[in-house]
């Protein structure tokens, strides 16, 4: 199967968690498409989505999903997103999108993070891909020192030759040469550098359940 198959099939099989009659949480990327895709067949029986970007929101309203603020919803049954990496526990990279700030907003207000990903995705330890780290861009200087004082090289993330301006209007630093292994910590810690908005370590949000699509079908973490 190639990689757009395993991504559909995990999408499909995400519906099996969206709960009849609540509002769900819908996250960004290739995945999420094919999940949106499948959602649209169930829109009769759902009130509708909070989105996490502009990106899924659009997808969402085209295929006539309402899209809900999510200041209008106290709780979601379900989230479900993509990860760029994941591990045994759960402990996800994400952000290869640029939309890990909403990300996190919409996880953190779901009673269940469901991901989706093929099985390219599953890692031992965090770090391989680049960590995505959305800030605001007077600090993108000192937030790189800080990141190579860790042993990690960060580049302002482009798009059309100038930095990649994100839906809350900040920049993404892509950071190399990492080795999380206590994602739990160092989420924390970066957290609280001054001018970091979010960073794409989803520890403290992690999954819940995840479904790995592979080539003989969908595998299933929890
Ligand atoms: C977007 C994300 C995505 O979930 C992540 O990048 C995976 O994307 P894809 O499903 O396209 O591989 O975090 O910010």
């Amino acid at each position: 199967m190639t990689q757009d198959e395993l991504k559909t099939l995990v999408g499909r099989a995400a519906l099996q968690y969206v709960v009849p009659g609540e509002i769900v949480g819908v996250g960004t990327g290739s995945t999420v498409n094919k999940f949106i895709e499948a959602l649209a067949g169930m829109k009769d029986r759902i009130p509708g989505a909070v989105s996490s970007s502009v990106a899924s929101t659009e997808r969402l309203q085209a295929l006539g999903i309402r899209v809900f603020d999510s200041n209008e919803v106290r709780e979601l049954a379900v989230y479900i997103d993509g990860a760029d990496e994941i591990d045994g526990r759960g402990y996800m990279v994400k952000g290869g999108g640029a939309a890990l700030t909403r990300e996190k907003i919409v996880a953190a207000q779901s009673r269940r993070f469901v991901c989706i990903a093929d099985e390219s995705k599953k890692v031992e330890f965090l770090g391989k891909f680049p960590l995505p780290v959305e800030v605001i861009p007077m600090a993108t200087q000192r937030i790189v020192r800080q990141f190579e004082a860790m042993g990690g090289t960060a580049q302002v993330r482009q798009k059309d030759g100038q930095p990649l301006v994100t839906d809350n209007g900040q920049h993404i630093l892509d950071v190399t040469g990492l080795q999380i292994r206590e994602p739990l910590a160092f989420e924390s810690e970066v957290n609280q550098w001054p001018g970091v908005v979010t960073v794409g370590v989803f520890a403290h949000q992690k999954a819940s359940v995840c479904l790995l699509g592979t080539a003989s079908g969908v595998r299933t973490i929890a």
